[in-house]
């Protein structure tokens, strides 16, 4: 929700800014705008709609030459997606201008307020009062960081905000609660924004800032008040950027460095004409590198990053897994593999649902929670929620450092690497990779299923990559069948037992990238009511669980495609390679690789997302940046 960049160094402040936001702009993209501050004066431009809007605006009236610098690139909340709206929002003065990202929950009491006090607010954001209170508070302390920090004392709900003020050149302040911002050290220059990859280009230090901590960048020679107590910065020709990080009391904070072990390139679309193409194409890989080095030579898994001690583990009297989208159809999934392998009952939550239900906790239950971003805030609630309840709480994340990990007892990271196109799909499938080991692990701790058992699941664990390769490389009648689809309204989906998630995944991807009426059902339910929705040639999607080990299951799914056929669909059947029994009723037949039942799903999405990304293009929708969404949901 909301991309955001913060610059001050010695290159063209304007260009790192939007380079920035390009990176950012899967975070938002209502609107984007940028400010910049050169002899004394703050310059701005911004434009509803997306970032190529504001370049081209840019590119009519340019802003003057500076290096300092912040931008922003918006996920609306408050106040339409207009150009007044878009941030960065200024004082009247037009003395601070300031970025944010969240939701500011007290702003209509502090409007109030400010307006009593004589000031003229002209957006509908919440954000705008902040850029107030920093005027009022600077003009009484005369510092950025200090106002900043007095501000977000009075501040309620969830925020990361970035400021520069007209009077401090060569400063640019941060701040974070329950909302993300890191900050990126490079040679006499320093930036502060919502993820790393605004950054990666220029450097590849960076640093984590905790919850409710300002930091403070300052150029070396830029005026104001003295910045002491730096924890870091850099030399370079432009000189030293110093990094000081404070509470929101002004105490100095502890922050954690960090190196970004992949480059500028991992972020690039690497010549796909969408990164989501990219995203499916790098699934065999994401899956082959969540399993490095969590595996020893004879098969046995090690999962040091759990940190939670076996004993521990073999009390663990309940699994509940919270999260959103999804990744909580990955939780789906993840629960017959850990009830299957455990025997230990595993409840599945979305994650904004959870609290509110008032679930039955405590220091036995074991509670997973899965998110791709790491900053997903009804996830992070969830995750809250159950370690107040004293819970012990692992994350299955992909964004190293985000605020899920760094608030859980443990983490094991997914390793997909950065997934910039909204629609989730490398993530999903390196989620799944992650639930399948800690459900082995628990297995393997417990006692619950023999040492060769876990063996050859890991072994078959293994080999998924190349049969996710396998899968990719067949893909073109999938996307000649999604084309012909391009002009109906509904695709239904229907799966059994593992493959029902797999359905409602289908379903989720075509609606938020297609916006077409999907939805997913398990196959059995069908009688009891959607079927009324099969009607002449109604695309079915049906995910059919394998022959081999799942007989039952198989028959009667086979009897339900010819249920909904009898009745007039169109059925597209996904079945594993030598399944027979269902040519007869299959219209469109995809063949899958053959793979334990548990571990289907990790091929069997992948043509869904192929046929989503497909239909999507054919209906000439943007498939990175689907309407109404955005990558990262840091508001409940
Ligand atoms: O970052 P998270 O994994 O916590 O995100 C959860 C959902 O918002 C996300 O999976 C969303 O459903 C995807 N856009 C679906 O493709």
């Amino acid at each position: 929700m909301c991309g955001i960049v913060g610059y001050v160094g010695r290159q063209a402040a304007l260009e790192v800014v939007t380079a920035g936001l390009r990176r950012l702009e899967y975070r938002g993209y209502d609107s984007a705008g940028v400010a910049v501050l050169a002899d004394g004066v703050l310059a701005t431009a911004k434009k509803a709609g997306k970032l190529v809007n504001l370049e081209k605006e840019l590119g009519e009236r340019p802003l003057p030459a500076a290096t300092t610098g912040l931008g922003h690139t918006r996920w609306a909340t408050h106040g339409a997606p207009n150009d007044v709206n878009a941030h960065p929002h200024l004082d009247d003065a037009g003395r601070v201008a300031v970025v944010h990202n969240g939701i500011i929950e007290n702003f209509a009491r502090l409007r109030a307020e400010l307006e009593e006090r004589g000031h003229r607010l002209t957006s509908e954001t919440d954000t705008e009062v902040v850029s107030h209170l920093l005027a009022e508070e600077y003009s009484a302390c005369g510092g950025l960081a200090e106002a900043m920090r007095l501000v977000c004392r009075r501040l309620e709900g969830a925020f990361t905000l970035v400021a520069v003020a007209a009077e401090e050149p060569g400063v640019v302040v941060g701040a974070r609660r329950n909302s993300p911002l890191v900050v990126g050290v490079g040679q006499g220059e320093g930036f502060l924004a919502s993820d790393v990859s605004a950054f990666i280009e220029y450097t590849r230090d960076a640093i984590e800032l905790g919850q409710d901590q300002v930091v403070e960048l300052r150029r070396d020679g830029a005026g104001g008040p003295d910045a002491t107590g730096g924890t870091g910065g850099a030399d370079g020709t432009g000189g030293a950027v110093a990094v000081t990080v404070t509470g929101f009391d002004g105490l100095p904070a502890e922050v954690r460095e960090f190196h970004i072990d992949w480059d500028a390139s991992a972020a690039e679309k690497g010549g796909y004409d969408y990164f989501m193409l990219k995203e499916i194409a790098e699934q065999p890989k994401a899956v082959a590198d969540t399993l490095l080095g969590r595996i020893d030579g004879s098969g046995h898994l090690s999962l040091d990053e759990l940190r939670i001690p076996p004993e521990e583990l073999r009390e663990v009297d309940k699994v509940v897994i919270v999260a959103c989208g999804t990744a909580h159809h990955a939780g789906l999934i993840a629960k017959y593999a850990v009830e299957h392998w455990t025997r230990v009952p595993c409840e599945v939550d979305l994650a904004s649902e959870f609290r509110y239900r008032d679930p039955i906790l405590g220091p036995r239950a074991l509670v997973i929670a899965i998110s791709q971003s790491g900053e997903t805030m009804d996830t992070l609630m969830a995750l809250r929620h159950a370690r107040e309840q004293g819970s012990k709480v692992v994350a299955i994340c992909n964004t190293n450092g985000a605020t899920i990990p760094r608030e859980s007892d443990a983490v094991l990271y997914t390793h997909a690497g950065p997934e910039v196109a909204v629609a989730s799909t490398k993530a999903f499938l390196t989620q799944l990779v992650a639930c399948y080991l800690v459900a082995l692990y628990l297995g393997q701790v417990r006692g619950t299923r023999s040492g060769e058992e876990i063996r050859e699941q890991v072994r078959e664990l293994s080999g998924i990559g190349d049969a996710v390769e396998r899968v990719l490389e067949t893909m073109e009648p999938v996307r000649e069948l999604a084309r012909s689809l391009s002009s109906r309204n509904t695709v239904l989906f229907l799966g059994r037992h593992v493959g029902h998630p797999v359905a409602l995944e289908g379903a989720l991807k075509l609606k938020e990238l297609a916006y077409m009426h999907a939805e997913g059902f398990a196959a059995g339910e069908l009688k009891h009511g959607p079927i009324a929705l099969i009607e002449e040639g109604v695309p079915v999607v049906v995910v059919v669980p394998s022959p081999r080990d799942r007989a039952v299951l198989h028959d009667k799914i086979v009897s339900n495609i010819q249920e909904i056929r009898a009745r007039g669909a169109r059925t597209i059947v996904i079945a594993e390679e030598g399944d027979e029994a269902v040519v007869p009723y299959a219209d469109h037949l995809v063949r899958i690789p053959a793979t334990p039942p548990l571990l289907q799903p990790l091929v069997a999405t992948v043509p869904l997302q192929v046929f989503a990304c497909e239909l999507a293009t054919a209906r000439g929708n943007e498939v990175d940046q689907p309407r109404n969404l955005a990558k990262s949901v840091t508001v409940e």
